[in-house]
């Protein structure tokens, strides 16, 4: 299986973006594909885990590439896995005031060899829940 994390931000043309809908349509999607996942979202920046076989991850990656909701897409961490480590939600979602919990841990831990610019954004956000 293939696990797959990004950060991504909300272009200024894009006055706001409804996570709703989002979580809706991916959902249904990812539930189809057997994608599972986690998405951590402030509203301007967000950080998604991918996981599930090669090909519909790849696939669904390059639908949300695309989309003109998000830009500045980077993959933070792209590795094999045996078995999932988020969990079985099609899409799990984290708010800002969400209770901290365990999946920051492993986040966390994914972005040990990521830049600091990047941990910092990560760190933002769970800053943000964590005092939310
Ligand atoms: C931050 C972000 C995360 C997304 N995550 C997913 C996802 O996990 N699965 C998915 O199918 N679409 C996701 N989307 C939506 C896709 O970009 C795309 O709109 C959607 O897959 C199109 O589905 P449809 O062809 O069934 O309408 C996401 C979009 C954004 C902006």
């Amino acid at each position: 299986m293939r696990q797959l994390l990004y950060v991504s931000s909300r272009p200024p043309s894009v006055p706001e973006v409804s996570v709703g809908n989002i979580l809706m349509i991916s959902r249904r999607n990812n539930d189809a594909a057997g994608v599972t996942g986690l998405l951590y979202t402030d509203g301007t920046r967000f950080l998604q885990v991918l996981e599930g076989d090669e090909e519909p991850v790849a696939a669904t990656f390059a639908r949300i590439k695309a989309d003109p909701r998000h830009h500045a897409v980077v993959i933070l961490s792209d590795r094999t896995i045996t078995t999932r480590e988020f969990g079985n939600w099609s899409m799990a979602y984290r708010l800002p005031t969400d209770e901290a919990d365990t999946f920051d841990g492993k986040v966390a831990r994914l972005l040990a060899g990521a830049s600091d610019s990047v941990r910092a954004t990560f760190t933002g956000l769970i800053a943000t829940r964590r005092t939310a």
